[in-house]
Formats: structure tokens, C-alpha cells, sequence
């Protein structure tokens, strides 16, 4: 048979049964697999793993099956190296990642966030919303209203989004120490705008100190944050005001958001600080789609997109569909420097590209990409950017 149809073939057996990756994995966090390896203190058998876990005793070879699977995957490692007679699992980079004691890195609560029910069942029936002209994002077709409201009116899922969000900053704080000096040069108040649990207005407080930070965000988010120690919680919501400041941080908060709540969202932070001259900026984390060539970096840069489509009806962006949003939130220029991202942390000593735009032509959002220039040499790249916008001329 024709090779290539074989490949194809393949290929369609991936897509199709995709999702039973996903399933593993929450079969392997359910069961507490990386945890017991972990509590082990060193790599397990087989049989260690079924007894430690409590399995039905008819569950061995199954359990040999699904860690075959993750182990495919890179999830965990087989240790025995063919001189054992049974299989030997240690833990890898990966599912170190979801350790709970991993104080450099826990993303645990992120993980177990996603693979919740809510989250899985708002891709079961996207066909449909595609047929509808509904305002409506899959999230609230699927549970009967948006995110936040879900995390307002019920605080099992609020907390858990929450810790999600906090545990997503690790790699974050990490990048924001390090180019700390530059970004905060000069700014007394920072306001983090939908800055949850101030896990980030935090790191920013401790590491430049001179950065006086208040955390914006919806009344059940701020309520039960305590207000006396080193970040300021304010309760409202963006779109009516946002306080005044030197520099407005917007961490994961626009990819959530259609290109028109954006531009709301942005013009309340341009009213919100002072002007280009005296020293004023938004400065926002997120991803800007093309800017990396690795392969690495693409894929969950597409999956990220259909999570925004799905659960919170926003969108990743391109940097030039990023240029359309800050013209017309009247922003004068921007600059975006590539910061290294989840996948090169500890190694990073690469190249940066800082990249500079004028915003005097805009451009509109899906035309003409601009591709940022990369280093395609490089082995380690970035997924995530800071953008710092400035305020216009007052
Ligand atoms: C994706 S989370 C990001 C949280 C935080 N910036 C981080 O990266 O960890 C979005 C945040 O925006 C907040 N948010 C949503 N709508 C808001 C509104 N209208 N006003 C203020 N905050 C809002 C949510 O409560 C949530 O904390």
C-alpha cells in the first residue's frame, strides 16, 4: 500500500483518539501516580506502583498498559532498561511539573483545572455552536453561563481557578525577576488588572520593592485576600474602571477577551496611567502567536487558542492582530520583547529580540501577519511575551 496513505491513515488514528492522552493523564492525577513514584523516593516497580496504589488486584496489566501509554508521551520514564523483570517508573521533567512540592514549578492545580468536567465538555458540542449565531461561547452552552460567573457564584470552582491561575505563574515569576530591572525602571505604582490572588503583584512587590502593587479584580476573587500585607486588593471590574497608576499589568487577562472588550479593557488602562513622557505603560504577558518557529512552542500555542474559543470565547493573537488592538485603543507605540518561555527556563541564556512598532499605520486584525524575526537555529525558544504598550501623548 501507498506509504503516504498509511501515514495518512496514521495520522487520522492520532486525531481521532487524541483525547485518550488527555484521559490517561487524568486517570494517572486521579489515581495520585506521580505522587506515590514521587513519595517512593526513588523509581518503582510495577508491582510497588499496583500495590502502593491500592488497585484491584485484577488491575496489574492494566496498570503496566496505561504507563506504557504515558510513558510514550514522556510523562514517566521506564527505568528497568530491559534487565528487570518488570518494568521500573521513575518520573520525568513532565510530571515533575505536577508534583505538589515542586516549589520552582507546581502546576498541578493549572492540570487538574483543565481536565475537570466543566472544562472537558465545553469541546463536546462545538459543532453546534459553530451553527449558531449566539452570542454564547461553548463554555455557556455548556454550563449554562460564563466562567466568572461560575467562579462567582460557586467557590469550590473559584478557588480551584484560582490556584490554577496562581500555579500558572511559576514560570512567569521566574522571567518577570529577570527582567524586573528594566520593565520596572521608574515605577512607584503598579495596579495588576484581574490579578486573581496576587501571586504576581507579589513576586513584583518582594523581588523591586520600590513598585507599590494593587491587585484589581471581581469582588468573590478579591473577597478573602487579606489587605494588610505588601499588595493592595481592590475589588470592581476593568471594564467601568481601572485606578490610576504608573504601570498597568495584564497578565493572561486579554487572551480571554474579544478583539472589542480588549480595546475597552485597554482604553480604560490608557485613561488609568500617566502619559509616555512621564513614564506611564501597560505592560501585558501573553503569547504572540508566530512569533516562534520551534515546533515545540506551535502546538500548544494552537491549543491554547481553541481553550480561549472554548472556555472563555477570546483568542491568542499574532503580533499584528496585537498592533490592531492597541491602535484602536490609541496607544502610540509598542515593543515586544521575547522572553524565554515554559519549555527553556533553566537554560536560558539565549538570544532576546526586541522588536519596536509605531503605531501610525494600523493594520487591520488577519491581514498580512507580521512574522517577528527569530533565530530558527535556536534550540530553545519562547512562547510567551511581555508587550509594553505606551500611553499616547496626553
Ligand atoms: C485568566 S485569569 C488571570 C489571573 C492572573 N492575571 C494570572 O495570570 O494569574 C483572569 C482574571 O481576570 C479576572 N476578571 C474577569 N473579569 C473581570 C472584570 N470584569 N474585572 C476585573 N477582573 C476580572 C478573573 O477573576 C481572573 O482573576
Amino acid at each position: 500500500m501507498d506509504s503516504s496513505l498509511l501515514q495518512a491513515q496514521a495520522g487520522l488514528w492520532n486525531l481521532t483518539y487524541g483525547y485518550l492522552k488527555t484521559m490517561s493523564l487524568r486517570c494517572a492525577l486521579d489515581l495520585g501516580i506521580p505522587k506515590a513514584i514521587d513519595n517512593n523516593g526513588q523509581p518503582m516497580s510495577l508491582s510497588q506502583l499496583h500495590s502502593v496504589l491500592s488497585l484491584h488486584p485484577s488491575k496489574k496489566s492494566h496498570l503496566f498498559r496505561l504507563m506504557r501509554l504515558l510513558i510514550h508521551f514522556g510523562f514517566f520514564i521506564d527505568k528497568s532498561a530491559g534487565v528487570c523483570t518488570e518494568a521500573v517508573y521513575d518520573l520525568t521533567a513532565q510530571s515533575r511539573l505536577v508534583i505538589q512540592n515542586n516549589e520552582s514549578a507546581n502546576m498541578l492545580p493549572y492540570v487538574r483545572f483543565a481536565l475537570e468536567n466543566i472544562s472537558l465538555k465545553t469541546s463536546l458540542d462545538m459543532a453546534d455552536w459553530f451553527m449558531q449565531d449566539s452570542k454564547q461561547i461553548p463554555f455557556e452552552l455548556a454550563n449554562g453561563c460564563t466562567l466568572y460567573e461560575k467562579t462567582g457564584r460557586e467557590p469550590v470552582v473559584n478557588k480551584m481557578f484560582n490556584d490554577a491561575m496562581v500555579s500558572s505563574s511559576c514560570f512567569f515569576n521566574d522571567i518577570i525577576v529577570k527582567k524586573g530591572d528594566e520593565i520596572f525602571k521608574g515605577i512607584e505604582f503598579l495596579v495588576d488588572v484581574g490579578g486573581g490572588n496576587g501571586a504576581m503583584a507579589e513576586v513584583i512587590a518582594r523581588n523591586f520593592p520600590h513598585v507599590r502593587c494593587t491587585v484589581l479584580d471581581l469582588p468573590h476573587v478579591v473577597h478573602g485576600n487579606p489587605n494588610d500585607g505588601i499588595i493592595k486588593f481592590v475589588s470592581g471590574d476593568m471594564f467601568t474602571y481601572v485606578p490610576p497608576a504608573d504601570a498597568i499589568l495584564l497578565k493572561w487577562i486579554l487572551h480571554n477577551w474579544r478583539n472589542e472588550d480588549c480595546i475597552r479593557i485597554l482604553r480604560r488602562c490608557k485613561d488609568a496611567i500617566h502619559s509616555r513622557e512621564a513614564g506611564g505603560k501597560v505592560i501585558i504577558l501573553e503569547a504572540v502567536v508566530g512569533s516562534t518557529s520551534a515546533m515545540i512552542s506551535e502546538e500548544p500555542q494552537l491549543l491554547f487558542d481553541m481553550v480561549m474559543l472554548t472556555v472563555t470565547g477570546g483568542e491568542e493573537r499574532d503580533e499584528n492582530e496585537w498592533k490592531y488592538l492597541f491602535t484602536e485603543a490609541g496607544f502610540s507605540s509598542y515593543k515586544i520583547t521575547h522572553t524565554i518561555g515554559f519549555m527553556s527556563v533553566i537554560e536560558s541564556t539565549g538570544p532576546e529580540e526586541h522588536v519596536s512598532g509605531s503605531l501610525k499605520n494600523p493594520i487591520l486584525p488577519g491581514t498580512n501577519p507580521l512574522k517577528v524575526p527569530v533565530d530558527s537555529g535556536t534550540a530553545i525558544n519562547y512562547t510567551r511575551l511581555y508587550i509594553v504598550v505606551e500611553r499616547l501623548r496626553a
